[in-house]
């Protein structure tokens, strides 16, 4: 235990005030320009936020994204982001249960149907550690945390670099295949370095309806492990401190595919970012870097006041782009320029 514990520690410590960010690689939504509307007849009141995912409503297309549990700490930040989520009407991740299943003791600091009896609430295992379950055993992990639905994160980049991280991502698909079969609901996820349109087609495929692209631009869980490394591999983990698609290039490689749900995160720091995502093609945006530091650095106050920001933008990106709704969002006129066009000129990813 005192290993997860201390990686458990590290993610956070690391997360909050460490040098963890990807240097040159930016998310790509700087190439989108949403095209403005000086006559919108719209009222910054009438605007219309709301959307359902996955059969709940939400207030905001927000999602606090999955990152911790564990820990007395973690307990404590998934209980404050949690209870957010729930009066703000976000939809909220837990970070991986591995430690939970390992240790079922530790089931309380996953623990936040109390502070969050109706918000959206997503469960989250990796996809080797999904594999090497009984399908008793993750739908026991779902139900002692009441999530409404599974994410799977798929992490080959970060989990090579991590020492004694996995090594062998053969059977994926199967994996995926076997937990689609129980009936759940099911969000397949990056956590930094985005998904391409094959691994989309792929997944969309076998009957996934849901992603979350987490995409480049933001935390590069390869620096984390990089921070984490020994010595001697840190040259590695450097040399792939920048991998990743981009998080704008990821949602619109994804978005011919059909999902019902396109959770856009990896960098969004701001409202504006995710009605540009939103005009690409996303459902919500995700956000788990900046919401973790506006809570550790802020406290609850810090956390409430990122996210009046974060919506206060989206409501003026929409009311700019005369969206009175995010149906009309989705519509809205956008250029795209630089290197997204580039990604988007791609021919060889299908
Ligand atoms: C402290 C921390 C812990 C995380 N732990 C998990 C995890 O357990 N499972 C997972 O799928 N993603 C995890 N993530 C990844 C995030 O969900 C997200 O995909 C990624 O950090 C990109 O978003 P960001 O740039 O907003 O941080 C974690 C992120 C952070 C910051």
């Amino acid at each position: 235990m005192a290993d997860i514990s201390r990686r458990k520690d590290d993610h956070l410590d690391l997360a909050t005030s460490g040098d963890v960010a990807f240097k040159t690689t930016t998310t790509l939504l700087e190439c989108v320009r949403l095209l403005h509307d000086a006559l919108p007849e719209l009222a910054v009141d009438g605007i219309d936020t709301s959307l359902e995912i996955m059969g709940k409503r939400l207030r905001a297309p927000i999602l606090i994204a999955g990152m911790t549990g564990g820990t007395e700490r973690a307990e404590r930040i998934n209980k404050e982001l949690a209870t957010i989520a729930e009066e703000r009407g976000y939809a909220f991740g837990l970070g991986s249960q591995r430690a939970m299943h390992k240790h079922p003791e530790k089931r309380h600091t996953y623990a936040v149907r109390d502070v969050a009896p109706t918000t959206l609430l997503l469960g989250n295992l990796g996809i080797v550690q999904a594999g090497q379950m009984s399908n008793d055993q993750v739908q026991d992990l779902l139900a002692a945390v009441g999530a409404d639905a599974l994410c799977v994160h798929l992490n080959p980049a970060m989990e090579l670099v991590q020492d004694g991280g996995d090594r062998d991502f053969r059977g994926g698909l199967a994996t995926l295949e076997r937990l689609l079969g129980l009936g759940l609901k099911l969000v397949v996820k990056e956590t930094g370095c985005g998904l391409s349109g094959h691994v989309a087609r792929r997944v969309r495929q076998l009957g996934v309806e849901h992603v979350d692209v987490s995409g480049a631009g933001g935390t590069s869980w390869v620096a984390v492990e990089t921070q984490r490394a020994a010595a001697e591999r840190k040259p590695f983990g450097q040399a792939f401190w920048e991998w990743g698609i981009p998080t704008a290039a990821s949602v619109a490689l994804c978005a011919p595919h059909g999902f019902r749900t396109i959770f856009a995160t990896g960098g969004i720091s701001s409202g504006l970012e995710i009605a540009k995502a939103i005009a690409l093609g996303a459902t919500a945006g995700g956000i788990a870097r900046k919401a973790l530091q506006a809570l550790e650095n802020g406290r609850n106050a810090g956390a409430l006041a990122f996210f009046d920001q974060i919506e206060l933008e989206l409501r003026s990106a929409m009311l700019l782009t005369g969206s009175q709704n995010l149906r009309a969002l989705a519509q809205a006129p956008r250029l795209i320029t630089g290197e997204l066009r580039d990604w988007l000129a791609l021919t060889t990813d299908h």
